[in-house]
């Protein structure tokens, strides 16, 4: 469907624009393709759209996105894995929260008590727990688990099989590595990575790279390459 025909259109479909052709985009595409989850997929933002380009669905750069801002059924997840430049794109689109999806992977168990934000997307096997909370544009990846009370801030990015005991905070800008432990009660500061398979038995100060078992701790410093590197290498 091409938007003139979109306009004269009644039907009341949920389309969703991913901000990123990447993983993660292709993750959220695939989800809502196999799954009834309210919304039907109708393209990408991307910077790199000539590569992506298909006929089946819509691509345009970024930019693009004001020709859906207005529009009642269409709704926006930013699906890019750097959690600096995720926040950038967010700052460009300055979008209302209720133009944002949330998607869960119908194989996650969220609790009823668990609180979801806005351009969240939770996937398949990840656990939440009582009272866990998402912040708005966070990732949890698959078989995350979050025991009770666990709260988790803006930009975060839980990569698979990570454990958070029960009320532990990770705060914005993080990347958490696959397969780490957070100890109950402890805090990830801002602007952080947590190595692989790291367990944190201390909290994490503010813009640093946490590795290992336990998990030993350094300033970032200002050099944000270490977080590209990250979110890049293969
Ligand atoms: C911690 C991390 C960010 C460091 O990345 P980096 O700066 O590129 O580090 P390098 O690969 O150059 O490794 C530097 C050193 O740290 C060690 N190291 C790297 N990651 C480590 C980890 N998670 N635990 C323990 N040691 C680690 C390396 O063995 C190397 O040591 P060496 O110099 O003695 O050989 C990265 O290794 C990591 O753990 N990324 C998380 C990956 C992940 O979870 N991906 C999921 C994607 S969804």
């Amino acid at each position: 469907m091409v938007m003139s025909q979109l306009k004269n259109s009644v039907d009341s479909a949920k389309y969703l624009v991913v901000v990123g052709a990447g993983t993660q985009g292709q993750m959220i595409q695939n989800v809502i393709a196999q799954f009834d989850l309210g919304y039907e997929f109708w393209g990408y933002l991307d910077d790199k759209f000539q590569e992506i380009h298909k006929e089946e669905y819509y691509t345009a750069p970024i930019d693009a996105y004001k020709e859906f801002t207005d529009k009642e059924n269409f709704y926006f997840m930013i699906a890019i894995g750097d959690p600096d430049n995720k926040k950038e794109v967010k700052e460009l689109l300055d979008l209302p929260d209720e133009k944002y999806a949330t998607i869960v992977h119908p194989f996650a168990y969220v609790d009823p008590s668990a609180t979801l934000g806005v351009d969240v997307y939770i996937s398949a096997n990840a656990t939440l727990m009582h009272k866990v909370k998402i912040g708005n544009h966070s990732f949890v990846l698959a078989s995350a688990t979050m025991e009770y009370e666990t709260v988790i801030d803006e930009f975060v990015l839980v990569a698979a099989n990570t454990t958070m005991s029960g009320k532990a905070h990770v705060k914005s800008r993080v990347f958490v590595g696959a397969g780490s432990v957070i100890m109950q009660e402890r805090t990830v500061g801002e602007n952080t990575i947590v190595g692989a398979n790291a367990t944190v038995v201390h909290d994490v100060p503010d813009n640093s790279i946490a590795i290992g078992t336990p998990a030993r701790f350094k300033h970032k410093a200002d050099d944000k390459s270490a977080v590209h590197k990250v979110i890049h290498k293969k």
